[in-house]
């Protein structure tokens, strides 16, 4: 028995061993991914995967992909607007308004849901949504393909970056995501203010960092996380007919009070903020010209504060007008990367 037990005793400290170890390398793992700094270069590793980012980065940059060869999904989602459009709406190639504002593309990998609404699960899923919209680019999957197929280019690309499937509609959509999660506003003054470098930012941008975080403001509890966004959707009350996330849910229209918070009449996705001051004009109707309007508006409980289903967090803040300007600060300033995008000029 005595020699039973001591023998247990040998095991456990390696086997305690082990599990530490394998606890530590999953640990590290994890925390790498996410980490402020992961996905910090373009490259994915393998030289496959590479190829697929250039090749996505061909496709959003290409005007073949709309019916009329006018425009490219850049033309909406210009690189040097944090791939936003500085337009309340843009327009289709029938030269028609959307009904949305053209959102940001910055810092989209880890979200779960795509569009102001959520309808779309994936980025390579969203991709040939506008492409075969009418109101934005306007082309057929079939004419797409191929218009692709009949070019000099693109079959050997599509080979090289996905080699046991080629020239498909799906390949399509996933080289494009692949370049899209390359765009990563990464190593701002507040990502190194956060590891140490406490002259990272202004004074000013300090003191509006510290206001973004309390419970005054009450910002991060929707703007969360590494790419300050929930990914959830609330209605912030700001005024207008579209329904939002609601005419997804099809519940938002038959729930009744005192239950207004479970509901998402006019809720929208929390758009993340790094690089945001690139991307003017705010919000998914584009009603907020700049940064100091829109924290002006969340200062005063918002446009309609009576609005059905409006966030709980959405209230009068009270902040003075030197403490607005401390969180515009913090926006413009501390959450720029030094990294510029810009559409490529050399060939792939
Ligand atoms: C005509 C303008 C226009 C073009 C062209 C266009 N988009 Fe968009 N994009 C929009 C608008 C407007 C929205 C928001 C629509 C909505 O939420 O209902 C959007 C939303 C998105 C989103 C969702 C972002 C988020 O935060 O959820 C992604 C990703 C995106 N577009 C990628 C692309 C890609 C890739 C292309 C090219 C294949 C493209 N877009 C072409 C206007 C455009
Ligand atoms: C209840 C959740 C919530 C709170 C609290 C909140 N936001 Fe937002 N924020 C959102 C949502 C949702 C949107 C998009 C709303 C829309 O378009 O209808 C948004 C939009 C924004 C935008 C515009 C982004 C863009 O791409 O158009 C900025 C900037 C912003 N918020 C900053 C702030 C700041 C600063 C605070 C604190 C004063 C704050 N938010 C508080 C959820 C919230």
């Amino acid at each position: 028995m005595i020699r039973d037990y001591s023998s247990t005793q040998k095991v456990l400290p390696g086997s305690i061993k082990i599990f530490f170890i394998l606890f530590f390398v999953i640990f590290a793992v994890c925390s790498c991914s996410v980490s402020p700094t992961a996905n910090l270069s373009t490259s994915q590793g393998s030289p496959a995967s590479d190829k697929r980012i250039k090749l996505g980065e061909k496709l959003f940059f290409d005007k073949l992909l709309s019916a009329d060869k006018s425009m490219s999904c850049s033309t909406c989602h210009k690189p040097e607007h944090g791939f936003a459009d500085p337009v309340e709406f843009s327009q289709g190639v029938r030269d028609n308004q959307l009904a949305r504002h053209t959102p940001h593309l910055m810092n989209l990998s880890g979200g779960s849901s795509f569009f102001w609404d959520g309808r779309s699960p994936s980025l390579a899923k969203q991709a040939l949504d506008p492409i075969k919209n009418p109101d934005e680019m306007d082309l057929p999957p079939k004419q797409m393909m191929l218009r692709l197929r009949n070019d000099t280019e693109y079959p050997d690309l599509f080979n090289a970056a996905f080699p046991n499937s080629g020239l498909k509609l799906v390949n399509v959509g996933l080289a494009l995501a692949a370049f899209e999660r390359t765009l990563v506003a990464d190593n701002t003054p507040f990502d190194r203010f956060q590891a140490g470098d406490k002259t990272a930012m202004s004074a000013s941008a300090q003191r509006g960092m510290k206001l973004f975080f309390s419970p005054k403001t009450n910002c991060s509890k929707c703007h969360s996380g590494n790419n300050l966004t929930d990914g959830k959707f609330h209605n912030t009350g700001l005024i207008g007919d579209d329904l939002g996330r609601a005419a997804i849910d099809r519940v938002g229209n038959f729930q009744m009070r005192p239950y207004p918070f479970f509901q998402t009449q006019k809720a929208f996705k929390t758009p993340g903020l790094r690089n945001i001051a690139f991307s003017a004009p705010y919000m998914h109707n584009g009603v907020f010209k700049n940064l100091k309007q829109v924290i002006v508006n969340y200062n005063a409980g918002s446009q309609d504060p009576e609005s059905y289903g409006i966030s709980l967090d959405i209230r009068q803040i009270g902040l003075t007008d030197k403490q607005i300007d401390d969180l515009v600060t913090f926006l413009q300033e501390g959450l720029t990367s030094p990294r510029t995008f810009a559409a490529p000029t050399t060939g792939y």
